[in-house]
């Protein structure tokens, strides 16, 4: 198994090109199940949930070429529509493929996907939406059973949670159906605005792109013709390295970036004392000497995103005074609190809240990754703690972070993948 070896750096400088973002990169892999011809995406992540969706995809018959940042996929060949418990058990969002299977192929099974390291992650929303849709769905032996005997009819649904991955399903699964869907508290994030545009610039008919009611014209079964389009850049990734630069009091330049889907993080680091220049596609983050204690809530887009506290958290470690980050989103999004801990990091917690008290010495040690994002937050923690920090399990990282040992390396960080 891999593990990181970082040592401390004085500082970072220099550029970080930004990949694709891994969050808008899965919907529109299981959107080409809803097109006739050979899709062509451009600019996707190295990361590993993506080989795992592609894997998926050529189970189930689809013909899929890899190769770089570009995947050709057809899913003319596509036959199979079981998606077996040993691809779901390694990527939840293996979900995706239901809404666009059962609308294409009027049948379908997925694994439950189970529970997870930052809470139970339920996918009931995604089913009662597809039921009152006209789907029949059993859960036996594990699996998801779903039929549309009379086939799949728009209809208005209301999340009674904001769901991100449920949007999207949803979206793909109404974009076949017959007649209209109304999906209101619907997702707003920028991965699923992508989404939306794609099947929109693409014969598929979407209303209220970006706000909280989708309106979908169904094509009534028709599949639809998918030009050649470029994944948005990952605003996660792009977030955690403003948190490398910020901990690491560095000049940084982030390139083939989206300014615009990082304002909470933004904001934050700049209440944080943060200075930054941005230009349409470049973020520059300036070295500051303090940095300032905060309050944070996770919440859907556009406020702060869940998947940046972990980040923030390893940041606030090295503000000067307390900081409250409180999480909203997930009820066990806190394993990295223990290992930041074990560095030496000062952090409470009661209940969705963690306390931090800043400013810690930390100390390398030998730590370990529990999940995607709690990895990078060991790395950013590495980055400034004495000595050296190994980070064990880093198939977490790997999941969603392209290259990252090479991006920090490029910017001047003591960072070594080994094997154990
Ligand atoms: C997506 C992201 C993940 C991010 C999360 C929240 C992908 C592949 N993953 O995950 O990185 O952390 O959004 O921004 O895009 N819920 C239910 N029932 C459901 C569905 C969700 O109760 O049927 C709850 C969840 O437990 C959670 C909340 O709704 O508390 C939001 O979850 P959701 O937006 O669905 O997360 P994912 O789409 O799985």
């Amino acid at each position: 198994m891999d593990y990181l070896k970082i040592n401390s750096v004085k500082s970072l400088n220099g550029k970080i090109q930004i990949s694709g973002a891994k969050n808008a990169s899965l919907p529109l892999i299981a959107m080409t199940i809803l097109a006739k011809n050979s899709v062509n995406i451009k600019n996707l992540p190295h990361v590993a949930d993506i080989n795992t969706l592609i894997k998926l995809l050529s189970n189930l018959g689809a013909d899929c070429k890899f190769l770089d940042d570009r995947v050709t996929i057809d899913t003319k060949p596509l036959h199979e529509t079981k998606a077996t418990y040993d691809i779901v058990k390694t990527m939840r969002a293996s979900i995706l493929v239901l809404g666009p299977i059962l609308a294409r192929f009027g049948h379908c099974e997925v694994s439950l996907p189970g529970g997870c390291a930052i809470g139970q992650r339920p996918i009931d929303l995604h089913l009662k939406a597809l039921e009152q849709m006209g789907a029949k769905i059993e859960i036996k032996s594990g699996y998801i059973q779903a039929t549309t005997p009379n086939g799949l009819k728009g209809c208005d649904i209301n999340f009674d949670k904001i769901t991100v991955t449920g949007t999207a399903n949803i979206v793909m699964a109404a974009v076949l159906a017959d007649g209209v869907t109304s999906i209101s508290n619907a997702a707003r994030e920028p991965e699923v605005v992508q989404l939306c545009e794609v099947l929109n610039a693409n014969g598929a008919k979407i209303e209220g792109i970006g706000t909280a009611v989708l309106t979908i014209y169904g094509t009534g079964g028709k599949l639809i013709d998918i030009k050649e389009f470029s994944i948005i850049p990952d605003r996660i990734e792009a977030g955690t390295y403003l948190c490398a630069g910020a901990i690491t009091r560095s000049e940084v330049t982030l390139t083939h970036v989206e300014p615009k889907h990082l304002g909470a993080v933004i904001s934050k680091l700049e209440e944080m004392g943060s200075k930054f220049s941005i230009t349409e596609d470049t973020i520059t983050i300036h070295p500051s000497q303090n940095i300032k204690p905060v309050k944070i809530t996770t919440q859907e887009y556009p406020a702060f995103p869940t998947d940046m506290q972990a980040q923030f958290l390893a940041l606030a470690t090295q503000a000067d005074g307390v900081s409250i980050i409180e999480e909203k989103l997930f009820e066990n999004r806190f394993m990295h609190v223990s290992e930041l801990q074990r560095m030496g990091a000062d952090i409470s917690l009661n209940g969705h809240t963690a306390t931090v008290n800043g400013k810690a010495k930390l100390c390398g040690t030998d730590v370990m990754a529990t999940d995607l994002r709690a990895s990078s937050a060991l790395v950013l923690a590495a980055l400034i703690a004495d000595g050296e920090t190994n980070i064990h399990r880093i198939y977490h990282l790997d999941r969603g972070y392209d290259s990252l040992e090479k991006k920090l390396e490029g910017v001047g960080a003591n960072i070594k993948r080994l094997s154990e």
